[in-house]
């Protein structure tokens, strides 16, 4: 099974082959699909910078069945859904997990799409990153709608591929740290019309359309279409605010992030003007707040958050940070 590795991190890395050729950012070749691993190819990739490769490795054994993979996206979600808050994104040791996950959602495709997820990394590594955490988020924001497993197993799929046709953008103009040119924003305006026609093969209508309109707002001021209300998938409407969420709290070449309660009010400032769903985004702030209690102060490690302001969206400390006065409990 071809799966995304870190080498350098792999002590079994020795004897691993590779699932794809190895391009340098060059564009020469520096590994054959099918080429067994060893120390002067690991050191071949290194001196290029390549971090990462594909090798076909064993399926985690520890999803035997389609069940136990789906009860997996939600149970191991807590600790990443944090780092993903913060803005760390997923971490390194959980990068793999969706692809086993995804692996009993849909083996029959799974091959292609992995081959596209490829195309990601391959382009844009900061998408890659991106479309892992809004996969999670996505999730997240599905268990709480209500969603049952199976359903959650498609909109993971959504997630980390919603932004599939962003591959067909240079990453120059994707990372632009400067204003887009008209010409380049209408060039990655076009990456959901890319990502639904690539998909639509190999995946259900309902992925494929959420796909395609993840960028569509509800009244209407979104893109390719410009579609309101109904018309808009609940999928999308999902994949939307987490990808709104994630693009805020996360760094980018082109902008520093901001901590996930500014984000918030952005995102409330976006529902309120029916950008986005009102009521997608209250579940989604109510359960964020919620996993900030019990949590320390950054400057202050003995004061902890007790509740929320959800007027001003702001945590409440068991201590007031300004006053230094006591907050009673009753
Ligand atoms: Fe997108």
């Amino acid at each position: 099974m071809a799966m995304y590795m870190d080498y350098r991190s792999s002590a079994d890395a020795d004897g691993t082959i590779c699932a794809e050729d190895v391009i340098s950012a060059e564009g020469s070749k520096l590994l054959s699909k099918g080429t067994v691993l060893n120390q002067y190819y690991i050191y071949r990739l290194l001196k290029f910078n390549i971090k990462k490769i594909w090798v076909l490795k064993e399926i985690n054994k520890g999803y035997d069945n389609s069940e136990k993979a789906a009860e997996d996206i939600l149970n191991s979600a807590t600790s990443i859904i944090e780092s993903i808050l913060k803005g760390g994104g997923v971490p390194d040791e959980f990068k793999d997990m969706l692809f086993n996950i995804m692996y009993y959602s849909d083996p029959d495709n799974f091959a292609s799409i992995v081959s596209y997820v490829n195309q990601i990394v391959g382009n844009d590594s900061y998408t890659y990153d991106h479309s892992l955490s809004v996969a999670w988020l996505s999730v997240k924001i599905g268990s709480l709608y209500g969603f049952e497993k199976e359903r959650l197993k498609d909109l993971m799929q959504v997630g980390l591929l919603h932004d599939i046709g962003k591959s067909c953008v240079p990453s120059n103009v994707l990372n632009k740290p400067d204003k887009l040119s008209l010409y380049e924003y209408e060039l990655v305006k076009r990456h959901p019309l890319l990502g639904y026609h690539a998909l639509k093969p190999i995946v259900s209508d309902e992925i494929a359309e959420a796909v395609l309109y993840h960028h569509e707002k509800l009244n209407g001021t979104g893109y390719p279409f410009g579609i309101t209300e109904e018309k808009i998938p609940i999928f999308a409407q999902i994949i939307c605010v987490a990808d709104v969420f994630e693009a805020l709290v996360a760094k980018r070449p082109y902008k520093s992030k901001i901590s996930p309660f500014a984000a918030l009010k952005i995102l409330r400032n976006m529902a309120l003007a029916n950008e986005v769903s009102y009521k997608i985004y209250d579940i989604f702030e109510t359960n964020i707040m919620n996993s900030y209690i019990g949590t320390p102060h950054p400057d202050m490690p003995d004061n902890i958050v007790i509740g929320y302001d959800r007027e001003k969206i702001e945590p409440i400390y068991l201590m007031d940070v300004n006053s230094s006065e006591e907050v009673h409990q009753h």
